[in-house]
């Protein structure tokens, strides 16, 4: 049930990719038409980008008030509308209007959909589900270039054949439910009941069920008495960490240079040396298959491996691949057209198995409930405001600095995803949405969000043994681990409260004792740093859960929060 919940949805992301795609297909024939200006032209191409940034500044709002559901059936009428008109226009003005329209519709559903998926979504599977949506987006823009191709200059057709999908997003958004979560922030518990089992697949009284609702509901419990959410809340301690990640992602994503190569494909290849124009429309096509394929391999990895890894792993890539071009171009190599057409299909490669879905599937889920709207309209606006900048500014940088100089550029902006990914970046994989609120909310830098790790069942004759660890052995060595620890400086004024913690949890008790058999404390009374080995990983995790405690208990163990230093204030 959940992959026909994503599929539905996903046809947004379709739509998405088709009705950017189409136009380039249909403008030389418009051209014969009609009477069109420059400015005509300007604006029929920019209006999907400006309406959609529109569209994703009240998404928002309107998913937030109305639910996700009633939202993107709003969309979807936009979209049938959109297409009727565009195809039916006697005036090159009513073209504008009609993907302005379409543009407005993009804006929101783009927002819309990954949110109605992730909410939906149980949290193993959420990436590869949200994933499904880049892939329908990378499906729209292949099926706009095929379009393109086989329709030649039936172009009322080619707008036409946006109508399909958007009515098959109608009935199926008609048909499926509301998400739980919205329903329970609204306070219809017993719809997100009905809902979560449906999606679920199993009856309402199933214990699964009942837990997850559980979860959601305790999480939603403060929601309902709260204001609605305003801009600056996200700028908010809680929230910001959040913001920074969502808007910084779609930042990179656009710098990398995607759209310049999505739009502009053909002209690249033909900078690149390819010669017929059918020669460039396959390399085009090809480019489109890639990027399809490679988000296929991604979905598979995504939970698997986790999102930090992939995205370092797609950025490497991507600045290896762009920057293969620019040496070609620079160089002006003998072979640029080969050179070329290996560095594009291994950037796109890198760029679809990663840098493309990841930042959809990460800002439906890092947002606290309460700004999650607000948050994913103000990373979608990066997304088209960014995307905006780079196409809009391709044709003149090309012919200021060369297909060298631009590729240069780009393949610096991946480099500096790396860093991004590493410094910023929490890993959210195999992590409720919840959970994931509940670390913004305890403060901790959002790059250390892991997948709880369930604790180690320590065995029991090692747990037996431990007890023969004097206690005062075992607070010498925690002060010696603590002593190279990065919390000493706001542990060490509580370590007497900490010693009799740490010896009544069995791991930590456990991981003292080897440390004291290994040091031979008993008889000789030195602790060196070799001495602590595998352990000191397990006495570090402890300190750092007292580090990141909350006020209530450190004020219980020691004199109020610790000051924290610097490097984890
Ligand atoms: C980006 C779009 C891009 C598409 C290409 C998406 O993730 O947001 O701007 O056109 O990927 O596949």
């Amino acid at each position: 049930m959940i992959y026909f919940v994503a599929a539905v949805a996903a046809i947004a992301g379709m739509l998405f990719g088709f009705d950017e795609g189409v136009i380039a297909g249909a403008l030389h024939t418009l051209r014969s038409q009609f009477a069109i200006t420059a400015w005509d032209e300007g604006l029929m191409t920019a209006a999907v980008p400006l309406g959609a940034l529109f569209g994703a500044l009240i998404a928002g709002y309107a998913a937030d008030r109305y639910g996700r559901r009633k939202t993107l059936i709003a969309a979807s009428i936009l979209f049938i509308v959109g297409a009727l008109v565009a195809s039916a226009i006697t005036a090159i003005w009513m073209l504008s209007a009609a993907r302005l329209m379409l543009g407005v519709a993009i804006g929101i559903a783009a927002m819309v959909a990954p949110l109605y998926i992730s909410e939906n979504a149980p949290a193993s599977r959420r990436g590869m589900l949200i994933s499904i949506y880049q892939l329908a987006v990378t499906l729209g823009i292949l099926g706009a270039y095929i379009v393109n191709f086989a329709l030649g200059e039936a172009w009322r057709i080619m707008f036409l054949l946006g109508a399909l999908p958007a009515f098959a997003l109608f009935i199926g958004m008609v048909v499926l439910d509301e998400t739980p979560r919205w329903l329970v922030a609204k306070g219809r518990n017993q719809q997100a009941l009905a809902a979560l089992a449906r999606i679920r697949a199993e009856p309402p009284e199933s214990v699964n069920v009942r837990n997850e609702l559980a979860d959601i509901e305790s999480a939603y419990a403060a929601e309902r008495s709260r204001p609605a959410a305003r801009w600056p809340d996200l700028l908010s301690p809680v929230a910001k960490p959040a913001l920074i990640v969502g808007i910084g992602l779609f930042l990179l994503q656009q710098l990398s240079g995607i759209n310049a190569v999505i739009y502009f494909a053909p002209t690249v290849f033909q900078e690149a040396g390819f010669d017929t124009h059918d020669t460039q429309i396959l390399a085009t096509i090809g480019i489109g298959i890639i990027n399809v394929a490679m988000t296929v391999v991604g979905m598979a990895l995504i939970d698997r491996i986790g999102r930090r890894r992939l995205l370092a792993l797609g950025f490497i890539g991507a600045t290896l691949s762009l920057g293969l071009i620019a040496v070609g171009a620079l160089t002006e190599a003998q072979w640029l057209d080969i050179v070329a057409s290996i560095g594009l299909a291994l950037y796109i490669a890198s760029f679809a198995v990663s840098i493309g879905p990841l930042p959809w599937v990460m800002m439906a889920e890092i947002f606290p409930h309460h700004v999650r709207g607000l948050g994913m309209s103000a990373a979608t606006l990066a997304n088209w405001g960014f995307n905006f900048l780079v196409v809009f500014s391709f044709p003149a940088m090309v012919s200021g600095l060369g297909l060298g100089g631009v590729f240069t550029i780009y393949a610096l902006a991946c480099l500096a995803g790396v860093a991004f990914t590493f410094r910023c970046v929490p890993e959210t994989s195999g992590v409720t949405l919840e959970q994931i609120e509940a670390h913004l909310k305890s403060g901790r830098p959002f790059n250390q969000l892991r997948p709880a790790i369930a604790p180690a069942v320590p065995d029991p004759a090692a747990v037996q043994s431990s007890l023969a660890l004097p206690r005062e052995d075992a607070d010498a060595i925690l002060a010696a681990a603590l002593a190279f620890s990065p919390y000493r400086q706001s542990l060490t004024p509580l370590l007497d409260r900490i010693g009799p913690i740490a010896y009544d949890n069995h791991q930590v008790r456990v991981a003292l004792h080897t440390i004291w058999v290994r040091a031979d404390f008993a008889n000789t009374g030195v602790l060196r740093r070799a001495h602590l080995g595998s352990q000191a990983s397990v006495l570090n995790l402890f300190l750092e859960h007292i580090h990141y405690s909350s006020p209530a208990f450190l004020s219980s163990v020691g004199e109020g929060q610790p000051d924290g230093d610097p490097e984890h204030a």
